[in-house]
């Protein structure tokens, strides 16, 4: 079977991190590029952040391109969470000796798309700005873009939507709320776009077992190792383990798309400052629906137990 072409676009985070290790040892997937932005950690931490992960895989051959250092028109706000010193948990891996890619990653990406048109999936695991700003430079790209997967937004489906809340406004999601109006750009840009957002990726569910973290801490995988810190690092904060793979469900999603049940709806961000800066607004409304509006793909709800049981065989394999 023919493997699904992706670029990774992330910001490693501890949970960015891990979606790199599914991903790049999918037999299902093939990832072209790893592409980094400013997010979670300035562009430069995050870059070299994703070359130590592929190091650590020995997936050097995988292309890391640092991308956008800020959002498209205001500063990095604060991050609520901590993601560690290093970005990675405090797992402190060892330095990158191999070099970034020469290329920005808004150039990679935009390559990438042309060269495979109808084939490159985008999945988006930080804030958009490197997606929007390849659409800006280059919007003949678009019809070329098969889908975009982000973990991305909040939709209110439950309590863990608002509970779990990222940004730093009351009921935002980190990825948006960084980058809003960079969210725009790709929710307005009439891409396949489809967006797993806290109600799914921070379901209380995702929750790995006792057993899954024994077979974590005894595996001989350096990456199993880096999993069982990056929960122990977050279980001392007070938080639960799913913090630790929130953006892997979007490679889950990319792999198996039956994993996650979706639907379609309309969907406005706000980038106004204030109370509700990066909210994702769906118009659910039967009548008077803004069609202006954006129409996407919404996770509405995952098989957490299957998507749980295909992170654990990627890890450990
Ligand atoms: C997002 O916030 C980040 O901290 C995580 O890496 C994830 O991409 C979830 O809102
Ligand atoms: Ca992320």
């Amino acid at each position: 079977m023919e493997r699904k072409k992706i670029i990774l676009d992330c910001d490693p985070g501890m949970d960015d991190s891990m979606a790199i290790v599914m991903a790049v040892k999918s037999p299902l997937l093939e990832v072209k590029a790893i592409t980094t932005v400013n997010g979670n950690y300035p562009a430069d931490v995050t870059a070299k952040n994703a070359l130590k992960v592929l190091e650590m895989l020995k997936r050097t051959d995988i292309p890391v391109a640092r991308g956008m250092m800020e959002p498209m028109f205001r500063d990095t706000p604060k991050d609520p969470f901590s993601h560690g010193q290093d970005g990675q948990a405090e797992n402190y891996l060892p330095e990158p000796a191999v070099p970034l890619s020469e290329k920005h990653a808004v150039d990679i990406i935009i390559d990438l798309v042309k060269k495979y048109p109808g084939e490159m999936y985008l999945l988006s695991t930080g804030p958009m700005s490197n997606l929007a700003m390849a659409m800006k430079k280059a919007p003949e790209i678009k019809p070329m873009i098969p889908g975009i997967i982000a973990i991305s937004g909040m939709f209110g489906l439950n309590e863990y939507a608002f509970a779990n809340a990222t940004g730093d406004t009351p009921q935002s999601e980190w990825n948006v709320y960084v980058d809003p109006e960079a969210a725009a750009i790709v929710y307005n840009s009439g891409v396949p776009l489809t967006a797993l957002g806290l109600d799914v990726a921070t379901h209380f569910d995702v929750n790995l077992t006792q057993e899954d973290r024994k077979a974590l801490k005894c595996s001989d995988r350096p990456e199993a190792k880096f999993l069982y810190q990056a929960i122990e690092f977050v279980n001392k904060r007070g938080f639960e383990a799913y913090c630790t793979v929130i953006d892997c469900m979007a490679v889950g999603y990319a792999i198996d798309p039956s994993l996650v049940e979706t639907f379609e709806a309309r969907v406005g961000i706000e980038t106004k400052d204030g109370l509700t800066l990066g909210n994702t607004v769906v118009d659910y409304r039967h009548h008077h629906v803004w069609n202006q509006l954006p129409k996407i793909q919404i996770g509405r709800k995952a098989d957490y137990g299957r998507f749980l049981k295909l992170l654990m065989e990627l890890v450990l394999a």
